[in-house]
């Protein structure tokens, strides 16, 4: 985590900035590093490439803060069909959702309801869903429909925790005592330093703290990071207390340290790349964005030129 994370946030919510950086489209060089492509079935080559490579992967169909109960209605059957038709295609069927695009923002109720029959498809198929972590005013009643979730779908269903928020430590032991499947990242939103640790080497300590009490007690946890020295203290971890390769995986994001993602692999551990894909990519563009200060040098110069 950078400096410069937050006030990048802040500028690329500007209705002028993503209208700038919208007008480039999806052809710019930097949006296709990120985001797979703009249908299912592109995506669906990108997860078929990944595999010839021993890569698993999670799939999101982008898209988050839904305003009404039909654009809902209609990501329930997004992540649906994406289950059947990676399950038909002969591919894990591991999706990645986020409850503001299946209606928190209207009420819990609505997005409860909207993620049973995802669940439901996922069984049927054998599949995975994991339910992805937004910004810290969804925490807590994420928090409380994903464990709803997990009373009825235990092995269906995972969450994300967030090393920068101060919470994360109890929710890991909840998790851990459900025995619910975590995946661990840092947080990539732009948090208040009462609820977030705010300097880069507080989420780390963190960070590894979490982390060993997850490969030590929890259930399959995902180590979600690119930062080479948490891996290698994974890497570390794991050798000291003997805990298999096949009891953890880790996981990066589609288009970043691709060498790292291989060479992981090669070295016997599993890896799964979160792949993205959807015309509405600029709120997850502008995260990957705001995380390396070179990213955000390259879309000012293109904005610039342009
Ligand atoms: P850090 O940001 O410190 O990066 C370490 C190094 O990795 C950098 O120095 C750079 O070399 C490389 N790197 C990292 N990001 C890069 C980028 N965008 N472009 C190029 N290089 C980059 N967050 C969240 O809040 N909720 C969620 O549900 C998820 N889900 C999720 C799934 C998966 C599979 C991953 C890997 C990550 C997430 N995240 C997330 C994002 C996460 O919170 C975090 O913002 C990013 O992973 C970046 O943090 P790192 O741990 O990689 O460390």
């Amino acid at each position: 985590m950078h400096v410069l994370r937050r006030p990048v946030l802040a500028v690329a919510d500007s209705p002028r900035v993503e209208h700038l950086i919208r007008r480039n489209g999806f052809s710019s060089g930097l949006v296709r590093r990120f985001v797979a492509g703009e249908d299912l079935e592109t995506a669906l080559t990108a997860v078929r490439d990944l595999k010839t490579k021993g890569i698993a992967s999670t799939l999101d169909q982008l898209g988050e803060n839904v305003t009404t109960a039909e654009e809902a209605i209609a990501a329930v059957g997004s992540y649906t069909e994406i289950l059947k038709r990676a399950a038909a295609a002969g591919v894990e069927p591991n999706i990645s959702i986020k409850l503001t695009m299946l209606g928190l923002d209207l009420a819990d109720d609505v997005a409860r309801a909207n993620v049973w029959p995802i669940l439901e498809t996922a069984q049927a198929v054998d599949g995975f869903v994991r339910v992805d972590m937004e910004r810290s005013t969804y925490t807590a009643r994420t928090l409380a429909l994903f464990e709803e979730f997990h009373d009825r779908y235990p092995d269906q269903v995972g969450i994300v925790i967030q090393s920068y928020l101060r919470r994360a430590h109890a929710d890991v032991d909840r998790m851990i005592e459900r025995q619910a499947r975590v995946r661990l990242v840092k947080g990539a939103y732009s948090e208040p330093p009462g609820i977030a640790f705010t300097q880069g080497r507080e989420v780390d300590t963190n960070y590894l703290r979490l982390m060993d009490l997850l490969l030590e007690r929890g259930r399959y946890p995902a180590i979600a990071t690119h930062d080479p020295a948490l891996i290698d203290a994974a890497k570390e971890l794991v050798t000291r207390k003997g805990i298999a390769s096949d009891r953890f995986e880790f996981q990066m994001l589609y288009g970043v340290r691709r060498d790292a993602q291989v060479g992981l692999v090669a070295e016997g551990y599993r890896m799964r790349v979160y792949v993205p894909f959807g015309t509405r990519w600029y709120p997850y563009f502008t995260r990957r964005i705001a995380e390396r200060p070179a990213n955000a040098l390259f879309v000012l110069r293109q904005l610039v030129s342009g």
